[in-house]
């Protein structure tokens, strides 16, 4: 043993994010604890059915349906369950009891990112959701830290990794739409309901939040322009590319000024023709990229892994560990 003290860790849900987060804190303590000071004990996973078959073998006794009792008494609540309501309700009242939260909820922030931001603000907790946008790519940070002191004119993200998969494999391959949807769902790239990525609603969430945050300001999920994939043609693409494009689903996010000098923010989410020379072009697969523009940094691309278990766990541990920091430093 050491004489680490125990920062209070409550893990909602353990699906594929949840489970990879729980069995690298378990598997990393010992190296967490030195990095931050503090040991991250894992006090317990809620879900919904204790017997459920997991990602990944987990002590038993983590396991309650108690979701309310654990997240009472914990000084770092990560929400991973997922849906809307019963989320929004557990993180506010972590928030209230002073824990700082860490969530991959991208539906969630994307509807109640500022009510919850504010109920941080007034106790001082930290919400943090690095996780849901781009999955393992690190984005909110760099857009909200690294670039703080810039001006960022433009955001062009490759937020959705199953539309990417379909496109790229009709465009690569001639697939057909329905072969390459079928294969985006036996690698696990398609939500739950997959209109939610065909019709550009995941994408429209991921824009409000990188939109929101890019811009110093709120852009409602209602206020983003959507229109998904379900009508480009196999034609379409093979003439985009004989033309010398490609179209890939965007979400885009911009800084308007007016020529009276006001200026607004334009969020939308399209199939948008891109050049072949341009970076976000090569981006294949299922992977994501979000490419911006800013007034001195000029472009930068962040690139990576948008989905996955293991890859999204990567991020949500970042969070993690940032919330345990604070707590260290603030004694
Ligand atoms: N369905 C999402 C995607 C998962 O295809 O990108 C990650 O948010």
């Amino acid at each position: 043993m050491n004489g680490y003290r125990d920062l209070r860790v409550a893990l909602l849900g353990c699906g594929s994010v949840g489970a990879q987060v729980a069995r690298l804190l378990l598997e990393q303590g010992d190296e967490l604890a030195a990095r931050v000071g503090a040991r991250l004990h894992l006090t317990g996973i809620a879900v919904r059915d204790l017997d459920a078959p997991r990602d990944v073998d987990l002590p038993r006794e983590l396991f309650t349906t108690d979701a309310e009792q654990l997240v009472l008494g914990a000084d770092i609540v990560v929400e991973l369950m997922g849906g809307i309501e019963t989320a929004r309700e557990l993180i506010l009242r972590a928030l209230e009891s002073g824990a700082d939260v860490v969530t991959a909820n991208k539906a969630l922030i994307a509807e109640h990112g500022p009510e919850l931001a504010d109920a941080a603000e007034q106790v001082g907790a930290q919400l943090s959701y690095e996780a849901a946008v781009a999955g393992a790519i690190p984005i909110i940070r760099p857009l909200r830290e690294s670039l703080a002191g810039d001006h960022i004119t433009r955001v062009l993200g490759i937020v959705n990794g199953s539309t990417n998969y379909i496109l790229d494999r009709m465009d690569r391959f001639g697939d057909s739409a329905e072969d390459a949807m079928r294969v985006a769902s036996e690698l696990g790239y398609l939500e739950a309901d997959p209109t939610l990525d065909v019709e550009g609603y995941d994408a429209a969430q991921k824009a409000t939040i990188l939109a929101s945050i890019a811009f110093h300001t709120v852009v409602p999920v209602d206020a983003v322009y959507r229109e998904g994939i379900s009508g480009v043609t196999s034609a379409q693409i093979e003439a985009a590319r004989h033309a010398g494009y490609v179209i890939k689903l965007l979400a885009i996010a911009e800084r308007l000024t007016a020529a009276d000098g006001t200026t607004g923010v334009s969020a939308r989410v399209y199939p948008a023709l891109i050049s072949r020379d341009h970076p976000l072009a090569a981006v294949h697969g299922g992977k994501n990229a979000v490419f911006v523009e800013a007034e001195a940094a000029g472009e930068l691309m962040f690139y990576g892994a948008g989905a996955g278990g293991v890859e999204t766990a990567s991020a949500v541990l970042g969070d993690l560990v940032s919330a345990a920091r604070r707590h260290v430093i603030g004694g």
